[in-house]
């Protein structure tokens, strides 16, 4: 058997905490002998800064290129907000997008059916949904330059950013796109601003040019805008969203709450090795850290993806997604998605249950 080298990033917040939930998932199939793994722990974010001084270390960044997958938790600690940009904890988690080339972030959206009244909209237009964003991840505003903060001729102070992207960006996430779109139901949406905004122009371009290498998917554009509204008017109409690394930031939180809880969604960023990362969407979560009350699902569904997307391994992912159903199907939440009549638990007692279940399948 395969022994798997795994880096795991805890971080900020309540990084560790879901963290360690993730963890004793991987510890139960190892012992149920499904796969044999080391796991080296490394910091970032605040907790690097503080130790190191920098967000995140040439020695993490180099262990985590050597892993086979990294199971990343949150970044983000107010303590930190007067850095200069490259020293702020998210500084790790783009850093590590950026030089392990993780230009696609995967983030499927959907709702358990126990948790349907869990959102803010209409039971009846979320059952059944299933949408996967697909997120560019290494280019945009993120990354694009010029950038900064400057004095102009007459010294008043102007703010910077330049949304870049290059053809060959746009093209190999594209494709990854429609690729994941023929594994689906063929339908494929484009988000951007070509509308206004001449690098959106040339992304729309891009994506045309790729869709005629897939026929039988079904290609349509909405400007961002359009899209934002369309996602909570009519969510269903939508399979796979492909889009930029700014509007995919923003409409996956959005799309987060169609599940109920942004503790609810995990996501793969990945690169043509597929070696990826795995992290939930949601960030360090400073004012529930260390109360035993964040969700670990996001995290623990993360995990389902590194199987599914780095081992190969869909029929543990699948039984991991299985687990988490049960769990909820037995009624046990944690307070974010609690409802009355539920058996309301805590982040280390969801892992658990997790675990027994996930036991019981295997
Ligand atoms: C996310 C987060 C990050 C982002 C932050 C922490 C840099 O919001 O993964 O969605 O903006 O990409
Ligand atoms: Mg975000």
């Amino acid at each position: 058997m395969k022994t798997f080298n795994f880096m795991v990033l805890p971080g900020d917040g309540v990084g560790p905490e879901v963290m360690k939930e993730a963890l004793k998932i991987l510890e139960a199939l190892k012992e149920i002998g499904l796969l044999d793994f080391n796991c080296e722990e490394g910091l970032v974010g605040g907790a690097s800064l503080n130790r190191t001084g920098l967000p995140i270390s040439d020695k993490t960044m180099s262990l985590a290129k050597s892993a086979d997958a990294i199971l990343f938790g949150a970044v983000g600690d107010s303590r930190f907000d007067a850095n200069a940009q490259n020293l702020k904890p998210e500084a790790a988690i783009l850093r590590l997008r950026k030089e392990l080339n993780l230009f696609a972030n995967l983030r499927p959206i959907k709702v358990f059916d126990e948790l349907l009244e869990n959102s803010s909209l209409k039971p009846e237009l979320l059952k059944g949904l299933d949408i996967m964003i697909v997120r560019e991840l290494t280019g945009d505003l993120y990354f694009g330059e010029p950038r900064g903060v400057s004095k102009s001729d007459n010294g008043e102070l102007v703010g910077i950013n330049s949304m870049v992207y290059k053809e060959s960006e746009i093209k190999r996430v594209a494709l990854l796109g429609f690729e994941i779109s023929k594994l689906r139901k063929n339908k494929l949406t484009s988000v951007d601003k070509a509308n206004v905004l001449e690098t959106m122009q040339l992304w729309r371009k891009v994506v045309n040019e790729v869709s005629l290498g897939f026929e039988n998917v079904l290609l349509d554009h909405l400007y961002v805008d359009n899209a934002a509204m369309q996602l909570v008017k009519d969510p269903k109409q939508f399979d796979v969203i492909l889009t930029g690394n700014l509007f995919g930031d923003i409409l996956s939180d959005q799309a987060s709450m169609l599940s109920g809880s942004i503790g609810m969604l995990p996501s793969a960023s990945l690169n043509n090795r597929s070696n990826g990362l795995y992290e939930p969407i949601h960030g360090s979560a400073p004012d529930i850290a260390n109360k035993d009350l964040v969700n670990p699902i996001a995290m623990i569904m993360s995990v389902a993806m590194m199987f599914r997307y780095t081992l190969k391994m869909e029929n543990v992912a699948k039984n991991i997604e299985l687990a988490v159903a049960n769990v909820l199907a037995k009624e046990y939440a944690t307070a974010d998605i609690y409802k009355t009549g539920w058996k309301k638990i805590g982040t280390s007692e969801m892992g658990n249950k997790i675990r027994s279940e996930l036991k019981k399948i295997c």
